[in-house]
């Protein structure tokens, strides 16, 4: 049953920078006044502002939903900032630094809200979406608005692309259309002219170039053309995503 539609038993925000295609997102119980942030910028002041427009939420966890390869992650910081156990990531991440491991299937509660968190690797191992009160998913860079997350950033492109088909056909295409669909990047990917900021699980079964690949021969085409250029530096900041290299910009 889902629990969509004006009428939310809970806070959810969208938090965008105007000069940046990520977005980050905000879940809060009405319940309990208490918070989750999901994949904050490293501008944490700014997160932290506009999480509490709308709020007074007390901020009790953070979740990267992947090793980002693109930007460099704030969970670390606001983790600290807050005195937090860690940041909630996907258990084999990799990283050095203080995290929640969590694994396929794991549900973390707030208030009477359910945050369940799906393993989709393929745009990079770790990455996780999460399912929000059974109605609204935070898709990261697995499923982006009439695309998806490019797979060529990691070690094995070939590897990646047949593990981001498995991940769209057996896991969110299973899930109901009327779901709603968040995703970490606006006007990513193949479509940089993208506005919209959301769009549903229907939506996207229908009309995303991405999702209608017949095999996984088909997709690996598809995911290796016409798309730009690697983001720049993107192994450094991988390496300081993971804590191997220091970061201390608070
Ligand atoms: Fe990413």
């Amino acid at each position: 049953m889902h629990n969509g539609g004006n009428k939310l038993t809970f806070i959810f925000k969208q938090i965008k920078r105007p000069d940046s295609g990520c977005v980050t997102y905000m879940i809060g119980s009405k319940e309990t006044g208490e918070c989750i942030i999901v994949d904050p910028l490293l501008d944490i002041d700014f997160v932290v502002d506009e999480a509490k427009i709308e709020s007074s939420c007390k901020i009790i966890g953070v979740i990267d939903t992947h090793t980002h390869a693109d930007h460099i992650s704030g969970a670390r910081n606001l983790a600290k900032r807050f005195k937090l156990p860690g940041v909630y990531m996907y258990a084999d991440s990799g990283s050095k630094f203080k995290t929640i491991p969590v694994t396929d299937g794991h549900i973390l509660r707030l208030g009477n809200i359910e945050l369940r968190f799906i393993h989709t690797p393929g745009h990079t191992n770790d990455h996780m979406c999460i399912l929000v009160d059974n109605s609204k998913l935070l898709t990261g860079d697995t499923m982006l608005i009439g695309d998806v997350g490019r797979i060529d950033l990691g070690l094995d492109p070939r590897e990646n692309s047949d593990r981001l088909y498995e991940s769209l056909h057996n896991k969110l295409l299973r899930l109901d259309d009327d779901v709603e669909i968040f995703p970490l990047h606006i006007g990513a990917a193949h479509h940089l002219g993208e506005k919209n900021t959301t769009s549903t699980i229907g939506k996207e079964r229908t009309n995303s170039p991405a999702l209608t690949p017949k095999n996984k021969d088909e997709f690996f085409k598809y995911m290796t053309e016409d798309w730009p250029p690697k983001p720049p530096d993107y192994q450094n900041i991988i390496r300081l995503n993971r804590g191997e290299t220091s970061i201390e910009i608070i």
